[in-house]
């Protein structure tokens, strides 16, 4: 029979989306299934989900949500990934129904603890309405981290759930879910549990700590990034928390669904490509120069570009110490992106001052994101930090060399090129400053003149495979071995 798994996460591609997660939750189910496991998913009912004709059905009617004192009813809605695996929606207007996720460009929502709570707590008890003996809760970031703490303080004795094991990804450490003490009654969970081996942290309570601490396993999304956070570098002060679960931590390299992000197929471009057949891939650069309405001079001289959140995990502010130079050296460059405000300026006028050569795209713009990956030479993610990162290895599909920084996920993917032996896949540099990124960005723009090199990186780029299915059999091994644990 078919293992039974509950996916829960605050975002899901197609339904809605910010970042990775969303692409991550949307094709390891689908990966899953491949292997015999039967995922359900669950996600809020946001307005955009709402509006976004998905032809969702209603399934359950005020089914009843139980947080300490209150009781919420909530309706769930039905809608499929694919044929095989049902997405179900947890809807509360008051909780859901706004324009963002988290919150506005200026500030996150202020009842963020009580609204995740809340889908938390949901998600439990929409498990128990559908009756089903789930074998693993799989639960994503610090959205979700508080089901495996209402699992045990509430349904250790339930029958469908007394053998349910819980496995946490943390996809990325810098969002933790911290709140105010004061917030701790509306998690509707024991008073015990505010305490420094569970959910307390500095004073203030700390969802993803309290996911750590309480799931039976702890995943994170590439082996470079597992060994990361368990310095004080990277572990934003869970560190300790996280060394102390080494033994149940696993780094499993994400896996991108090529049936997306493969341009020889993309919808969102203007001519096709492969790697025996590039052609397309100038078409498509040529469309990406008019969209950004930049010279097509730039037909022969380097395009780079980025696809991003703006946020401060992802380098910009080295970025945008080499923007000068990289236009001297004549280059071109494209960023699309949303986030923290004082990047959105600093981009938008850094492209004033370089009006021929620099297209800057402040939105969330997916079929921009895929012209993007096409239509440039060479893909920018000088990250900070990067727990897997998703677009570098768009890019390597697309033969769109990227530069990244020697963190984390980039670390594990990409592979440094030798231009005597005319190996790697892409330009890593190691220290976080921008002298270091201009070297990496230096060494890819003297490859580029070389075009046989350059074509053979391209193609090289184009030849590597991550798709799931290495990585969804290693989650399948430990959905396997937790059962029996
Ligand atoms: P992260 O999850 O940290 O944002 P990833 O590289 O894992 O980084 O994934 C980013 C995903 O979000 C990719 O699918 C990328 O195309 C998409 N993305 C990011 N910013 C935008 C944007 N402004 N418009 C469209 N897609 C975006
Ligand atoms: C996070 C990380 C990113 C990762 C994605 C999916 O948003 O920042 O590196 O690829 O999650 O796991």
């Amino acid at each position: 029979m078919a293992m039974k798994v509950l996916f829960a996460s605050s975002e899901l591609a197609p339904f809605a989306k910010t970042g990775g997660l969303a692409d991550v939750c949307g094709s390891l189910p689908k990966a899953l299934l491949q292997w015999g496991v039967a995922p359900t998913l669950v996600l809020p009912l946001y307005r955009s989900v709402t509006e976004g004709g998905w032809g969702l059905e209603l399934v359950i009617e005020g089914l009843p949500v139980v947080m300490g004192q209150s009781e919420f009813r909530t309706d769930i809605y039905r809608g499929w990934l694919t044929e095989e695996i049902p997405v179900f929606f947890v809807q509360r207007d008051e909780f859901f129904d706004r324009t963002y996720l988290y919150g506005t460009p200026k500030e996150d929502y202020f009842d963020n603890a009580q609204r995740f709570a809340f889908f938390s707590r949901a998600v439990i008890a929409l498990g128990e309405a559908l009756s089903i003996r789930w074998r693993i809760i799989h639960c994503h970031d610090w959205q979700t981290a508080l089901i495996p703490l209402y699992l045990k303080a509430f349904y250790s004795n339930h029958p469908l759930f007394t053998r349910t094991k819980t496995i946490f990804t943390i996809h990325n450490l810098g969002y933790q879910g911290i709140f105010p003490a004061e917030t701790f009654p509306l998690l509707g969970l024991p008073s015990r549990l505010f305490s420094s081996d569970i959910l307390e942290f500095w004073g203030k309570i700390n969802f993803l700590k309290g996911g750590i601490v309480s799931s039976d396993q702890v995943t994170t999304v590439s082996p470079t990034y597992a060994k990361e956070i368990q310095t004080p570098e990277f572990g934003y002060g869970l560190e300790e928390v996280l060394r102390a679960r080494a033994d149940e931590l696993v780094g499993i390299l994400n896996g991108v669904d090529y049936s997306e992000w493969d341009p020889e197929g993309d919808p969102h471009l203007v001519a096709h490509y492969s790697r025996d057949g590039l052609q397309g891939k100038r078409r498509c650069k040529e469309d990406l120069l008019k969209t950004f309405q930049l010279s097509q001079d730039l037909m022969e001289r380097p395009l780079l570009g980025m696809v991003s959140r703006l946020a401060e995990q992802k380098g910009l502010d080295i970025l945008c110490q080499v923007v000068d130079k990289l236009m001297a050296a004549g280059a071109g460059l494209v960023i699309l992106g949303k986030g923290q405000q004082k990047y959105e300026r600093l981009l938008v006028q850094l492209a004033r001052r370089h009006p021929q050569q620099m297209g800057v795209r402040i939105a969330f713009d997916e079929p921009l994101a895929h012209k993007i990956e096409a239509g440039c030479d060479m893909f920018l993610m000088p990250s900070r930090y990067e727990p897997c990162g998703l677009s570098q290895i768009y890019s390597m599909k697309y033969g769109t060399i990227p530069i990244v920084r020697h963190t984390g996920g980039l670390a594990d993917t990409v592979v440094e090129v030798n231009p005597k032996r005319g190996s790697g896949t892409g330009f890593k540099f190691s220290t976080y400053h921008p002298d270091a990124l201009w070297e990496a960005i230096e060494k890819a723009l003297s490859c580029f003149a070389d075009k046989e090199l350059w074509l053979r990186l391209v193609q090289q780029a184009m030849s590597q495979d991550f798709s799931w299915s290495r990585s969804a059999r290693q989650y399948l091994k430990l959905y396997r071995r937790r059962r029996r644990g």
